[in-house]
């Protein structure tokens, strides 16, 4: 699909790189990050308004160190952030060395005094001397290329930015992308509007037009297949695709037994009764219990869910007796870039592919609207399509469900045991204003049951565990500090409600060691 303004990052490995993406998204303007190591030719067909080289953990000495790939004679502006600053300044004929010591973490940085000050450097127009930066290195550049300038340095002398002083090459020593560069912001914002001269014509509204064109080119007179989890993707795939194509595309959802208490009738509600949309929910809550009955090592929970999903879902689809061209999938950006990501795909913990063979078991050709979307970019585009905010705003909830949170056996009466408290912990936690800085937060069920008193009543019964957690991405998460009267009130309302739960423990492992889920 074709974006007006637009800008490159080159990816060297930083564990930053996916958020300059994100900043300059959010300043409107469409944005791809490709590994450093693109051919040439490729990177001057993508036309962009502008590169950024992004950090990275090599020395540009190390053997096999990436080299600045062939951005030079674009003649287009290029910011070089920390690693990319040193590799440009490499290549050009300055001198990088390793540092006695890593500076890592906040620096205050001064631009040089009017007399000393050879250039008013574009960049840094909204920055005040002694502003504060993030730092995050070893290496660092000792001496510049000669057509190059400082234009800011850290307060024990090191060259925190400089500039060409001909052409638009800029480099910075700290990271403008992260959120404590508090002026980093405008940084970016200078290099692409002002040095750039990109325009701010990236939104959802946009996105969402350019989409549909693009799905009706791709499918033609070709039919779609969408599985719809209730999840945000699938839902706003869902709905986008359905904007784009009417009644030729079809919705199947599994109800496989282990969604949350009310998911399946919210889903009809909305696609339905709402869009219209032709939808078939498949009832296969039996044979998923029945699959599992026994099952309590969490892998094979897991490998069961998704081989039985696969089974139901392709006979589901034979019964329609209708033929599909496409099938349609919420792949993200961020799945694009890990497959071809400079650093390689990061290591997996545990089987996260939900509908993982899918495509390939029933030969269809996919449709991927949201390929170039961030998370949150999908959550912006599900709102533009209309969709209500119960369900644009959803957690993440894991492929096998309520599976995963039950430990020890799955039988019809333990997820009706935690759909009613998860239904409490997330009620409550909705209904207090701190929980839109979470992540997630839900219940689990423990395969221990302990003695409680009740009235007169001795009682013995299950402990469901409470797990609310913070976290940027899901790959490290902190658990969160609910208030007391909060925990309070989510565990007397459980013990109270939910007949068969008479203890509510509070999860307080942050991960790594622990995962966020329980399986
Ligand atoms: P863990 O438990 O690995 O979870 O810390 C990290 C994030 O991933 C979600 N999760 C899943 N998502 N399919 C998914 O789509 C899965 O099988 C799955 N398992 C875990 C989890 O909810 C958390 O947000």
């Amino acid at each position: 699909m074709h974006h007006g303004s637009r800008i490159l990052v080159l990816d060297f490995g930083s564990q930053y790189t996916m958020l300059i993406a994100r900043r300059i998204r959010e300043l409107g303007v469409y944005c791809e990050i490709w590994p450093c190591t693109a051919a040439a030719d490729r990177i001057a067909a993508f036309g962009g308004h502008g590169v950024i080289l992004s950090g990275g953990p090599s020395s540009v000495y190390d053997a096999g160190a990436p080299q600045l790939p062939g951005v030079l004679g674009l003649g287009v502006p290029i910011l070089g952030i920390c690693y990319g600053m040193q590799v440009l300044a490499h290549s050009l004929g300055g001198r990088v060395e390793p540092g006695t010591t890593r500076e890592y973490g906040p620096a205050a940085i001064a631009q040089p005094a009017p007399p000393d000050r050879q250039v008013a450097c574009p960049l840094l127009v909204d920055v005040d001397d002694g502003a504060v930066v993030w730092m995050s290195h070893g290496d660092h550049v000792a001496e510049l290329p000669k057509e190059f300038v400082a234009v800011a340095r850290s307060k024990d002398g090191l060259l925190a930015a400089v500039q060409h002083r001909a052409q638009p090459w800029f480099g910075l020593q700290f990271h403008p992308e992260v959120e404590h560069s508090a002026c980093g912001r405008a940084i970016l914002q200078r290099f692409v509007f002002d040095v750039c001269r990109c325009r701010a014509d990236w939104s959802m509204d946009s996105f969402a037009e350019t989409a549909i064109a693009a799905i009706r080119a791709q499918v033609g007179e070709g039919r779609v297949l969408c599985g719809l989890s209730g999840g945000v993707d699938s839902s706003v795939v869902a709905a986008l695709l359905h904007r784009a194509l009417g009644p030729r595309l079809q919705c199947v959802m599994v109800d496989n037994g282990l969604l949350r208490q009310g998911e399946v009738e919210q889903v009809k509600m909305i696609f339905a009764e709402g869009l219209g949309l032709p939808l078939l929910v498949v009832d296969a809550r039996a044979q998923f219990l029945s699959a599992l009955a026994g099952v309590a090592d969490p892998e094979r929970k897991r490998k069961e869910i998704g081989r039985l999903f696969i089974e139901v879902f392709e006979q589901a689809v034979a019964q329609l007796g209708v033929h599909f061209d496409f099938l349609a999938q919420g792949t993200l950006y961020p799945d694009v870039i890990e497959s071809v990501s400079f650093a390689g795909p990061s290591a997996t913990i545990k089987s996260h592919h939900n509908v993982g063979g899918l495509p390939d078991r029933m030969r269809m050709r996919l449709v991927e609207p949201l390929r170039e979307l961030f998370k949150d970019e999908v959550r912006v585009l599900g709102r533009a399509l209309g969709l209500p905010p119960s369900l644009v705003d959803r957690q993440p909830f894991p492929g096998p469900g309520l599976a995963v949170r039950i430990l020890g056996d799955v039988t019809a009466e333990r997820v009706a045991l935690l759909q009613r408290a998860d239904a409490i912990v997330r009620a409550e936690i909705d209904a207090w204003p701190g929980h839109v800085e979470l992540w997630q937060y839900f219940a689990v069920l423990l395969p221990i049951q302990s003695v409680g008193v009740m009235g007169d009543q001795r009682t013995y019964e299950a402990t469901c565990a409470v797990r609310a957690v913070t976290s940027i991405d899901g790959m490290t998460a902190d658990w969160a500090d609910l208030p007391k009267a909060l925990l309070g009130r989510i565990s007397s309302r459980i013990i109270n409600e939910v007949r068969g739960i008479n203890r509510v423990v509070y999860d307080i492992s942050s991960k790594p060691p622990a995962t966020i889920e329980w399986e």
